[in-house]
């Protein structure tokens, strides 16, 4: 594997391999791999000849106040890791390298942008898409894969591709959890054993309102659901939710009733310290995240 820090040498390697017909994925990521990225890497290299993995703490796209200066961040794990999975390029660019003094573009996808997580990120989602622009620039893959588990960045990014015609190919992979259910995240690192243990709400909470959606008897209604999915994750010692909606999985616009589209999103912060999010279809039998 190749480990790359400039757009130059980037677009070197990628012309050879062009040159020689191969076809090219791209999975951009933050780093501080786990197995949801390594999946997001395995289907990569079933999609297309090359496999491009950036990894970039891009700080366009944090907050005042967030996370930036905290994030995980280990290249020799990491490369060690997208080595194991058959990663041919591993792109992992300085700051100065993607934003050079006088940098001043932005990307916003509007109405996507707004609402969830964009409520309490008002800067969170313009940063991604304008990064993951460059990014699609800079490599020009044939597809790119992103997450489900964050599934309004996927929206956006859908969109923006959309709007702006990048003749990329972008696939979502299913979200991938912990043995007890807890969405796998970078951030997962910031618990505590106890903090840990507690975080477990949000699936439990999950499954406690898929059972309903699915079971006998009456449907619940949109309120029900988000009701109780907020009262058991605030009954949970140091969790407190940020937000529940039941939405659209394409529009991301609220559902009225639930339907086969409809997913249940939420973000919670444990601790007032460590934010974490999580989503999945209601109906379990068409659940692939
Ligand atoms: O999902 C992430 O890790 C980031 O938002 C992304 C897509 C790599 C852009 O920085």
């Amino acid at each position: 594997m190749k480990l790359v820090k400039t757009i130059n040498e980037l677009r070197n390697v990628i012309a050879n391999w062009r040159s020689e017909g191969k076809t090219v994925g791209l999975v951009p990521t933050m780093g501080w791999f786990h197995l949801g990225h390594l999946s997001l890497m395995k289907m990569a290299k079933g999609k297309a000849d090359k496999v491009v993995v950036s990894l970039f703490i891009n700080p366009m796209q944090f907050g005042q106040g967030e996370d930036l200066a905290a994030y995980p961040y280990d290249l020799s794990r990491d490369m060690h890791l997208a080595e194991k999975e058959g990663v041919d390029l591993l792109f992992a660019p300085s700051s100065e390298e993607m934003y050079p003094e006088g940098f001043q573009t932005s990307i916003t996808v509007k109405n996507l942008s707004q609402g969830l997580c964009g409520a309490s990120r008002p800067v969170h989602f313009a940063g991604v898409a304008t990064v993951v622009a460059k990014l699609f620039n800079m490599v020009q893959p044939d597809l790119a894969i992103f997450g489900k588990k964050d599934f309004q960045q996927l929206a956006v990014i859908r969109q923006m591709v959309k709007d702006l015609n990048f003749n990329i190919e972008i696939l979502g992979h299913p979200l991938v959890r912990e043995d007890d259910g807890l969405a796998m995240s970078s951030r997962n690192s910031y618990l505590n054993q106890e903090e840990r243990r507690n975080a477990r709400c949000l699936y439990r909470a999950i499954t406690s309102v898929r059972e309903k959606v699915s079971g006998e008897g009456t449907e619940p209604s949109v309120a029900q659901l988000t009701d109780e999915v907020t009262r058991m994750i605030n009954a949970t010692s140091g969790c407190a939710v940020e937000y529940v909606e039941v939405v659209d999985k394409e529009t991301l616009q609220k559902s009225a009733t639930i339907n086969r589209n409809s997913i249940i999103v939420l973000a919670v912060k444990i601790n007032g310290r460590v934010r974490l999010i999580d989503n999945a279809l209601l109906y379990p039998e068409e659940n692939d995240s």
